[in-house]
């Protein structure tokens, strides 16, 4: 798409446009409605640095400060993406959006950070970050990381610990599913989970049963059928609910808080739900995706059509995303993301005769804000402060960097929206910011807009503009020991107790 931020073709960003990319200038927004998570008013927000100095009624200014009118609109915390794959290398191909338009589209929807997985180089986490390093460098918002695991030995484990005490890293993503690349076994699940626990950072599960899925892919070949169709039938929700409980139950063994992430079906939610009714620290993610489409597209006669919208887990029937939506609502799922991870359609066409060179994976980083909006809040299923919560403050409490981001109030960095209720949205690759040629939310018109976009104190979205430059953006280092392990303690030492001592057995001697 044409707009500002790349009248350059991707080369002198910045001066060229006639603006300054450092400035960062005293802003006043004026008489919107402030919500956070848990209360809402009308009131006026000063910003001054990149950093929110005051929300109060009835600010005074001076002249050399930029007024922003919000009156009749939603001032609110930027959102927070927790799941994204930019600039990776997967299934022999990388995402088509980088650090730099991946962000830009984020920035274009709403987002003011995401948290990014790194993935390690031949099981390096060193290696692996260093490279992530490199590509962010061209990043314009904030960003944070989790790290994958993709195998353990001793090795990893004493990486971990640089990873979590001296790289800002507090999350580690094990993949029970893509068997002979990422995928990782019980055993080393359970090693991992103690370390995680010992570091204070949170595990984080791809739930689908590898082996099954490895049976089912094998299956479908059998059969003969080799399109886009087959990746869900070989790897059904069935599937996702075993992985899911399995992961449950193995950290709640180890008594660690436990992240599903991309909870797409029925059956994974239901035991996310079971496990915290039970008293298990267990979050779980729904991604955009899931929440809003179903997977009859997967059907549709046009492979290309039908290849855009192949992720894993698969997008399921319609239902279960209806059921992922009121378990949103419901609190037993609890922050959105989008696993942005995305192919062009050249990309989408490796997998022309054969649906397992598909790349995986489907857009959403620049629609999330939009789509829970016009999903949740215009639907009636969740409040004004409900959405601030699941789209950006809830995301901030689990990786530990609450009140910095997910708030609107003073000290607070100033990553803030205006979103507008009354006017409307439209998705298209032909308007959209990513660099995608396609996009699977196609045609989506929708009410509430995020008019403008304030990312480190600076506005970059405003009059269906951007204005970003590449190399603005911040790194968020991400402390250990979030609200999650509050008690794990306690439980640890109960659980001891409860063992008494030994039973003491005299041996007969003749
Ligand atoms: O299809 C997906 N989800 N691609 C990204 C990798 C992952 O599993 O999150
Ligand atoms: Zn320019
Ligand atoms: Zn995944
Ligand atoms: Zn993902």
């Amino acid at each position: 798409s044409e707009s500002s931020q790349f009248c350059d073709a991707g080369i002198g960003y910045g001066e060229s446009c006639g603006v300054s990319s450092s400035s960062s200038p005293k802003l006043l927004i004026k008489g919107g409605t402030v919500v956070n998570a848990h209360e809402m008013e009308v009131a006026d927000v000063y910003v001054e640095d990149g950093i929110i100095v005051a929300v109060r009624p009835n600010i005074k200014v001076g002249d050399d400060v930029t007024v922003l009118d919000a009156t009749g609109k939603f001032v609110m915390p930027g959102g927070i993406d927790p799941h994204t794959h930019l600039d990776m290398e997967f299934m022999g191909s990388g995402t088509i959006d980088d650090f730099f338009s991946g962000q830009a589209a984020a920035l274009a929807g709403g987002t003011t950070m995401h948290i990014d997985f790194v993935i390690p180089v031949n099981g390096s986490l060193l290696s692996g970050l260093e490279a992530y390093e490199k590509k962010s460098k061209k990043s314009c918002m904030a960003y944070g990381f989790h790290m994958a695991i993709t195998k353990w030995d001793e090795v990893v484990s004493k990486e971990m610990e640089i990873m979590v005490n001296e790289k800002g890293i507090n999350s580690f993503k094990f993949f029970m599913a893509y068997k002979g690349s990422f995928m990782i076994n019980d055993e080393l699940l359970l090693q991992a989970f103690k370390k995680c626990k010992s570091l204070g950072a949170l595990a984080m599960v791809h739930a689908e049963n590898g082996d099954a899925v490895y049976e089912g892919q094998r299956r479908m070949i059998e059969l003969g059928i080799t399109g886009p169709e087959g990746h869900a039938l070989s790897r059904p929700p069935v599937l996702e609910g075993e992985a899911t409980a399995r992961a449950i139950k193995l950290a709640g063994f180890v008594n660690t808080p436990l992240y599903v992430v991309h909870v797409m079906s029925i059956d994974a939610m239901e035991e996310i739900s079971k496990a915290r009714k039970s008293g298990l620290k267990v979050i779980g993610e729904p991604v955009v995706s899931g929440l809003v489409l179903n997977d009859s597209w997967l059907w549709d006669p046009d492979f290309i059509t039908a290849a855009k919208y192949v992720m894993s887990p698969p997008i399921r029937a319609a239902g279960h995303g209806k059921a992922l939506q009121a378990a949103l609502s419901m609190g037993t799922l609890q922050l959105v993301g989008t696993d942005h991870c995305t192919f062009n359609s050249t990309q989408k066409a490796l997998g022309i005769d054969d649906f397992l060179k598909i790349p995986n994976g489907v857009n959403g980083i620049e629609e999330r804000m939009h789509l829970v909006w016009d999903t949740m809040v215009e639907s009636g299923q969740i409040s004004v402060t409900d959405y601030v919560r699941v789209t950006s403050t809830e995301c901030a409490r689990i990786f530990n960097i609450y009140p910095r981001k997910g708030a609107i109030r003073a000290g607070s960095d100033a990553d803030i929206i205006i979103l507008n209720p009354n006017s409307s949205f439209d998705i298209s690759a032909k308007s959209h910011h990513s660099r995608s040629d396609t996009n699977v939310y196609e045609g989506w018109r929708g009410k509430g807009k995020v008019e403008v976009t304030i990312s480190g104190g600076r506005v970059v979205w405003l009059n269906d503009e951007l204005k970003v430059f590449p190399g603005s953006g911040k790194y968020v280092e991400m402390r250990p020991f979030s609200y999650l392990f509050n008690g794990i303690g306690k439980a640890d030492e109960r659980y001891l107790s409860s063992l008494k001592a030994p039973v003491k057995r005299f041996r007969a001697t003749t």
